[in-house]
């Protein structure tokens, strides 16, 4: 099964260029299942109804979210009833929403996605790593699911590829998001386990991490804040990490990384 996984997707050029590119991605890779993190797809700032929908739409299969996933108040209502819509497994009990879903991929397999929201230079939440094997543990690889998939949100790599190495032989791929930045360290662990520190973001690179520069450089620069942040508006880069799984076990046989659009240079799997 060949599955995609696209960073966060950041503010309306990140939501067009989904729009825009992914669907002919899927046809032109024979993808069998997409994941795009669109926590900050909504101005930067969380993700709406109809911005869940465009990514739907445009071909993704499930959506995951992170620290950002509540900054647009709706998403505590709608979450309930989108099966596709996956925030953080490790939030508070009674938390709205679903940390993990096991999703139909068009051919038929099933493949479960986790998200974890990591604690390294980040607010307290509950243990990632436990919540997360917990839910694996309930639907494992090779049996209930064909694919199993965690998107860990963090923001130190150490934390990133611990939960790799901790999930190794167990998950599919775990991947990165939150740093909005691609690393270039994809590979295949021991146990079989793709892993990739961050996938990156579906945003505009000439800026500062998705952010038009003014503002966050003003603040590096005086600590006193002038204006808001405001999602950069030239063309964006899709950024994120292609695997092909093995029928039988589920375990990562390919994993390349994927960059098209914008002022990155094109890095695209050569299948
Ligand atoms: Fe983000
Ligand atoms: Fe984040």
């Amino acid at each position: 099964m060949r599955i995609l996984f696209l960073g966060d997707v950041v503010g309306k050029v990140g939501r067009n260029a989904i729009s825009n590119r992914l669907p002919s991605l899927i046809e032109k890779l024979k993808l069998d299942f997409v994941i795009v993190n669109g926590e900050n797809a909504s101005h930067g700032r969380g993700l709406s109804e109809k911005h869940y929908n465009d990514l739907i739409n445009a071909g993704a299969d499930v959506v995951t979210l992170g620290d950002h996933a509540w900054d647009q108040k709706e998403t505590l209502g709608y979450i309930e009833r989108e099966q596709n819509l996956v925030r953080p497994i490790n939030m508070a009990k009674g938390t709205a929403g679903r940390g993990a879903a096991l999703v139909n991929a068009k051919n038929g397999q099933q493949v479960l996605v986790v998200q974890g929201l990591g604690r390294v230079f980040m607010n307290p939440i509950d243990d990632p790593f436990l919540a997360t094997e917990e839910a694996i543990a309930q639907c494992p690889l090779g049996q209930m699911a064909d694919a199993v998939i965690v998107d860990f949100h963090a923001e130190a790599t150490s934390e990133m590829q611990a939960m790799g190495h901790f999930l190794d032989g167990r998950a599919s791929l775990v991947v990165g998001t939150h740093t909005h930045i691609p690393t270039s360290d994809h590979r295949i662990l021991k146990g079989g386990t793709g892993l990739m520190s961050d996938a990156g973001m579906c945003g505009d690179y000439d800026s500062i991490i998705g952010v038009e520069t003014d503002e966050p450089l003003n603040r590096f620069l005086t600590g006193v804040p002038k204006g808001r942040f405001t999602p950069a508006e030239g063309e964006a880069t899709l950024s994120g990490v292609v695997i092909e799984t093995d029928v039988k076990t589920g375990l990562c046989k390919t994993i390349a990384p994927l960059r098209v659009g914008g002022v990155l240079a094109e890095v695209m799997p050569e299948f």
